[in-house]
C-alpha cells in the first residue's frame, strides 16, 4: 500500500472483530512507526500494549465504570471549552454519524449504545497506550500525535484497522491496575487495533474534511 492510499483509507474503526492480531505484526508496526520525528529526537513516547487477558480485565473495568456512571478521570484533562467553530464541527460529526447509523435525535437508548462502544474498547483485541512523562510540554504531545498517525498508517499496510480515542484512557486507574505504568507517566491516548467488523454500519461511516481553500493559505507560489 502506498502512503496516499494509507492516508485515504484510514478511518476510525468503532467495531472490531475479536480476531487476534499477530504479535510479530504489532512489533513491525511499532518498529516502523517509531521512525516518527520528534523534537531533537527526544522520542518522548512510552508505549504500552495490551491484549489477551490483560485487555479483557481492562474492558470489564471500563464496562463496569460506564454502567455505574463513574466520572472519567483522564491524566490529561479533556478540553470542554472549545471555540465555537470547533464545537460546530463536533456537533456536525455527531449529527452525521447518528444519521448514518439511523439513530434519531431523541433515541437516547441507541445513542447510549453507540457511545458505549468506546467503553467496550470498540471490541478491539489490542489497545496501544501512548504515554509521556508528566513534566513534558505540548511539544512532546505534538510528537505523540505524529507517532499516533504513523502507528495507524503502518497498521494499514498490514490490513489492520485502528481507532484513536481519548475515551480509551478515560479511566487510567483501571489501566494501571492491570499494567505497571510508572506514576510519573501520563496516559495520553489509546489506539485500538484489530480487524474491522464489516457487518457493522459504524464502519461504513466516513468523515468529511474542510475544503482546502478554507484551510490552506498559499502565498507567493
Ligand atoms: C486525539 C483524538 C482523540 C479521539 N478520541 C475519540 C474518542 O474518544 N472516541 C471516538 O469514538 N473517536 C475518537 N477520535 C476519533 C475522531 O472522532 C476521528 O478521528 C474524527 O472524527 C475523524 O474521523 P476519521 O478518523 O474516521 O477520519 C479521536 C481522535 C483523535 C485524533
Amino acid at each position: 500500500m502506498n502512503i496516499l492510499e494509507a492516508l485515504n483509507s484510514r478511518f476510525t474503526c468503532r467495531a472490531f472483530k475479536p480476531d487476534p492480531v499477530n504479535k510479530e505484526i504489532i512489533l513491525k508496526i511499532m518498529e516502523n512507526a517509531t521512525r516518527s520525528p520528534s523534537w531533537a529526537n527526544t522520542q518522548p513516547w512510552e508505549i504500552y500494549i495490551a491484549g489477551g487477558d490483560v485487555l479483557e480485565s481492562i474492558r470489564d473495568g471500563y464496562m463496569e465504570s460506564f454502567k455505574s456512571d463513574v466520572p472519567t478521570d483522564p491524566d490529561i484533562p479533556f478540553m470542554s471549552d472549545w471555540p465555537v467553530q470547533h464545537q460546530e464541527r463536533m456537533k456536525e460529526l455527531g449529527i452525521k454519524l447518528y444519521k448514518h447509523l439511523g439513530i434519531s435525535k431523541g433515541d437516547r437508548e441507541a445513542i447510549e449504545a453507540s457511545w458505549k462502544l468506546n467503553f467496550k474498547l470498540f471490541g478491539a483485541p489490542i489497545v496501544i497506550y501512548l504515554c509521556m512523562h508528566e513534566t513534558l510540554s505540548e511539544w512532546s504531545m505534538f510528537d505523540l500525535g505524529s507517532l499516533s498517525q504513523s502507528i495507524m498508517l503502518a497498521a494499514q499496510e498490514y490490513g489492520i484497522d485502528s481507532a484513536p480515542a481519548v475515551n480509551l484512557v478515560a479511566y487510567p486507574k483501571i489501566i494501571r491496575e492491570e499494567i505497571e505504568i510508572p506514576d510519573e507517566l501520563s496516559l495520553v491516548l489509546g489506539i485500538a487495533l484489530g480487524y474491522k467488523d464489516i457487518e457493522s454500519s459504524q464502519n461504513t461511516f466516513r468523515t468529511m474534511r474542510r475544503p482546502l481553500d478554507e484551510v490552506v493559505h498559499i502565498n507567493g507560489i
